[in-house]
């Protein structure tokens, strides 16, 4: 069972493959910003990911639209809402709270 480590409050949860991300980290009760409730149309949910990246869901066309229109993407920007967890264990920092 991957584990997930939550940034900055260093939570950990054990989640399960196909999770969602976010689903993840409101299980942790870590409160975290999710405003259109996960369609990859607010962009809040912006997390980078430091340590798992390539276990995660690859991400979609609609994810990486809206990637392109948020100010701070990096390599390691995922939207919480549209990656699922994978096999191994992640970190996540997230970047805005609810
Ligand atoms: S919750 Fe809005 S983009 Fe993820």
């Amino acid at each position: 069972m991957p584990m997930i480590t939550i940034l900055p409050s260093n939570k950990t949860v054990q989640s399960t493959e196909g999770v969602r991300l976010l689903d993840a980290i409101l299980a942790a009760e870590v409160p975290f910003a999710h405003k259109c409730g996960g369609k990859a149309d607010c962009g809040s949910c912006h997390v980078f990911v430091h340590d798992g990246r390539k276990t995660l869901s690859k991400i979609q066309r609609l994810e990486n639209e809206k990637l392109d229109s948020i100010v701070g993407v990096g390599s390691k920007s995922r939207l919480a809402c549209q990656a699922k967890v994978g096999s191994e264990n992640i970190t996540v920092e997230l970047l805005s709270f609810a």
